[in-house]
């Protein structure tokens, strides 16, 4: 079967995310992203999730609650900020991220992710990501302000050097409504000189 958005978006996850990794949900929302991230790496690993809402951290901290999630760290400030908040030893490799651009489902819509933001924020982890670490963004446009959003991180994607990043685009192109998409970015092993 050809696996949905959201399915596609955890399965890269999975494929790349080992037990005991640190990941990164960079907009942590209502917490779906955040607990498939904790599941994944354990309890010995880490998952730092963030968001500029305290409606959306509370939302995600109430979730890990009923979940009896403990191994996620909730950070209530901008992904821009993430180099912040790594510790020493999370900086030799973030295994994986995921973004949700957009609004809050449910929620205020003018408070959107916005592309400069979301740019230092995947530039950031990708400084950090372990070799074959993935950073998956869910791109969502329909509302005002998405398709700018979208346009700069097509064009920042699509820049990155193919010797360095395996760069993926996935989306259903026969749905009407601005459906979402996924843009992949896998790091490559670096190639020694010769
Ligand atoms: C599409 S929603 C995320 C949905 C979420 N993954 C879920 O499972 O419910 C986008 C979220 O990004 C947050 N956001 C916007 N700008 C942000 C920023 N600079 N840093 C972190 N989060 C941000 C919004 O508050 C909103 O909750």
């Amino acid at each position: 079967m050809i696996k949905n958005i959201l399915q596609f978006s955890h399965q890269l996850l999975a494929d790349a995310v080992q037990v005991g990794e640190t990941v990164i949900d960079a907009t942590c929302g209502n917490g779906n992203d955040t607990i498939f991230l904790s599941n994944l790496v354990g309890d010995s690993g880490t998952v730092l999730a963030f968001d500029i809402q305290k409606q959306a951290i509370d939302s995600t901290k109430r979730r890990l609650i009923d979940e009896a999630r403990q191994n996620v760290k909730l950070i209530h400030d901008g992904h821009e900020r993430v180099t912040t908040y790594l510790l020493k030893e999370q900086k030799h490799g973030i295994a994986g991220a995921i973004f949700n651009l957009g609004y809050l489902p449910r929620s205020d819509k003018t408070i959107i992710t916005k592309s400069e933001s979301t740019l230092q924020a995947i530039q950031q982890i990708l400084d950090y990501l372990k070799t074959n670490g993935v950073v998956v963004i869910v791109i969502y446009y329909g509302h005002e302000g998405g398709l700018e959003e979208k346009e700069n991180v097509i064009t920042f994607v699509k820049q990155l050097d193919q010797s360095a990043y395996h760069v993926l685009r996935y989306e259903f192109i026969n749905q009407k409504n601005n459906p979402p998409f996924v843009v992949a970015i896998q790091k490559r092993k670096e190639k020694l000189n010769k």
